[in-house]
């Protein structure tokens, strides 16, 4: 029925509820092929160690005591457990990791399996462990409300899970939330001390306008002397970011990091 390409062999079901063991190359294509929006949640193991050395220098340097950190739009969870790992948790009070799509419910009905949001946005659609792309997808996606009815009006089974790798929210100091980055909940005004947005504030996902909108978020969550580290991981895997320091309520850069961020301009 769809043509089968190797690279699109997902089998969400079987990872995300059989949790079947996969080799690190088949989690990444998963991860490769959820979309959320106009994002993919694409992500691959120590994508950030050496950025995070060099977080790791400006919390020394500028914290005496255990800090609130948020990672935003943290994917599988394991780039933000990298992170408290690379910081080392006796600095840390607690890790947030937010992002605007945590929990999914999946359908199966027949070969197919349907993977929606909680607000019942169709992330993935697989036929026979292969996952649609282009023309197939977008067909579905049309029609992701209606969809969604008539698999609830057929009554049939769903399963409520996580896209965590790992039962990284049982970990102490771990907290994780759907928060979306365009609308955060003001219980996390003025709460942490470290804030990190990597690969998610491209241009390639948002306009100016938008990119503005999130900024002024990031500066709403963050406290006064906080630290912000905005970046992206380029091709070759070269990370590339800008450090900033909240003072007097606005954005100063401390460091560009190979060269800087592609928003740099615009957090200034
Ligand atoms: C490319 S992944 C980055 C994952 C991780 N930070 C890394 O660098 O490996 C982008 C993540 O941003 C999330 N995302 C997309 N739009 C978002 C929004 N409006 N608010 C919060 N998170 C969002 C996606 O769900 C996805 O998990």
């Amino acid at each position: 029925m769809f043509k089968k390409n190797k690279n699109f062999y997902t089998d969400v079901y079987g990872f995300f509820v059989l949790k079947k063991k996969l080799s690190k190359k088949r989690i990444e294509t998963i991860f490769k092929l959820l979309r959320v929006d106009g994002t993919f949640k694409t992500t691959f193991d120590n994508r950030m160690f050496d950025i995070n050395k060099k977080l790791l220098k400006y919390l020394n340097k500028f914290f005496s005591r255990k800090v609130m950190i948020c990672d935003f739009g943290i994917s599988s969870g394991q780039s933000t457990f990298e992170l408290f790992v690379d910081l080392g948790k006796s600095k840390i009070k607690n890790i947030y990791g937010f992002d605007k799509q945590i929990y999914f419910q999946l359908y199966k009905f027949k070969k197919f399996i349907f993977l929606f949001s909680l607000n019942k946005d169709l992330l993935m659609v697989e036929y026979d462990k292969y996952c649609l792309r282009y023309r197939y997808f977008y067909i579905f996606k049309k029609f992701e409300k209606i969809l969604f009815h008539i698999l609830s009006f057929m009554k049939i089974k769903f399963v409520i899970s996580k896209v965590l790798v790992k039962d990284f929210d049982k970990i102490d100091k771990f907290k994780f939330f759907e928060q979306d980055i365009f609308n955060i909940d003001k219980k996390y005004y003025n709460l942490f001390d470290v804030v990190r947005v990597s690969n998610l504030l491209n241009y390639t996902y948002f306009s100016e306008v938008e990119l503005k909108k999130a900024i002024s978020n990031i500066k709403k969550i963050s406290k006064e002397n906080s630290v912000v580290l905005v970046s992206k991981t380029k091709n070759k895997k070269k990370n590339v970011g800008s450090f900033f320091r909240k003072k007097s309520g606005k954005f100063e850069l401390l460091e560009d990091f190979n060269g800087g961020s592609e928003i740099k301009e615009l957090m200034l």
